[in-house]
């Protein structure tokens, strides 16, 4: 028997006071800074959705190259019975790893978006009758908790999303995934690597503008939700490779001095000419510090699949 289950650990009301918060802390400090994750409205996942087909834009080809050639053999070598992901959206790559896990028992998708969560799990289970999905609305960035289900487990945090997280970040992330696993279970990570800076500045910053769009994008979510007045068209899109932290840089440049009124956290702020905010940063990464920063998290590196061109690698680590 097919089951589909959902719980929500996210408050409905959570998401509108950690942007309030997230826009009055990031837009009082030098230099300013906005948090990725609210690029992804329901626009703005349709944009990121079309950046991930643009010519420029690799990680997800990259990565699903991956997938499709080496699901056996993670999930040989992962044995799980749960598989749990973290910020599944759509679950579209996933289905490769899930065709070639035949001892599943449950799936366990971990969004944000129940919308995502509902369409994603619904029609998993039309296709593969017997599989149990339990579904969690839930911040994957904050504790979790997971459902009770048999192990071992597979924990797998795709598409590179780690690389949005700061360095700091992502060694309190990591060990609160590695807090979630027991001895024997696995977390399947992928990581974009270190490359050519013209390779990486152009999937960043695409010919046709969609990645300046899904950049603006969050201008945009902060004046519906929070009643602000930002101008899109007075702000330019900027990608840049800092060399020394190994990471791409999204900024939006303001074209001009400028003041912006954001009434629902009481601001009025002002941007020089040419002041950037960032939005985002995205690190790209390489074999040795990865095996480093998981050991740090006490998980060893077991497996590290790369594409052809090896611009993307897929990581298996264990929980010791
Ligand atoms: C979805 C976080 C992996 O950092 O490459 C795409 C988001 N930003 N283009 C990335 C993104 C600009 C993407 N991740």
């Amino acid at each position: 028997m097919s089951q589909f289950h959902v719980t929500r650990t996210l408050p409905e009301d959570a998401t509108e006071a950690a942007l309030r918060s997230d826009v009055q802390h990031g837009l009082t400090r030098t230099p300013k800074t906005l948090p990725p994750k609210w690029f992804y409205d329901a626009h703005g996942s349709e944009l990121f959705e079309q950046i991930t087909d643009l010519p420029e834009y690799y990680p997800t080809r990259a990565e699903r190259e991956i997938l499709l050639a080496r699901a056996p053999e993670i999930a040989a070598a992962a044995g799980a019975r749960t598989l749990v992901e973290l910020g599944s959206g759509s679950s579209d790559k996933t289905r490769h790893l899930l065709d070639a896990m035949p001892d599943l028992h449950t799936y366990v998708p971990v969004d944000v978006s129940e919308s995502a969560l509902r369409q994603a799990g619904e029609s998993l289970i039309a296709e593969r009758p017997g599989l149990r999905v339990h579904a969690l609305i839930a911040d994957f960035t904050a504790a979790l908790t997971l459902p009770d289900t048999p192990g071992p487990r597979l924990v797998a945090f795709l598409g590179g999303t780690i690389g949005n997280l700061l360095p700091v970040e992502r060694a309190g992330f990591l060990a609160s995934v590695r807090a979630l696993m027991s001895p024997g279970d696995a977390l399947l990570l992928g990581t974009d690597l270190v490359k050519d800076t013209s390779v990486l500045v152009a999937a960043y910053d695409d010919a046709a503008g969609v990645t300046a769009a899904f950049n603006k994008n969050v201008l945009a979510v902060v004046n519906r939700e929070l009643g602000a007045d930002f101008d899109l068209g007075a702000f330019e899109h900027v990608a840049r490779w800092d060399t020394e932290n190994e990471w791409i840089e999204m900024r939006l440049r303001s074209r001009s001095a400028q003041t912006v009124k954001i009434p629902a956290v009481d601001l009025a702020v002002d941007f020089a000419a040419g002041e950037e905010l960032r939005t985002e940063v995205s690190a790209k990464f390489r074999e040795n510090g990865v095996r480093g920063e998981l050991a740090a998290a006490a998980l060893k590196l077991t497996h590290w699949w790369t594409d052809q061109e090896a611009r993307f690698a897929l990581s298996l680590s264990v929980a010791r």
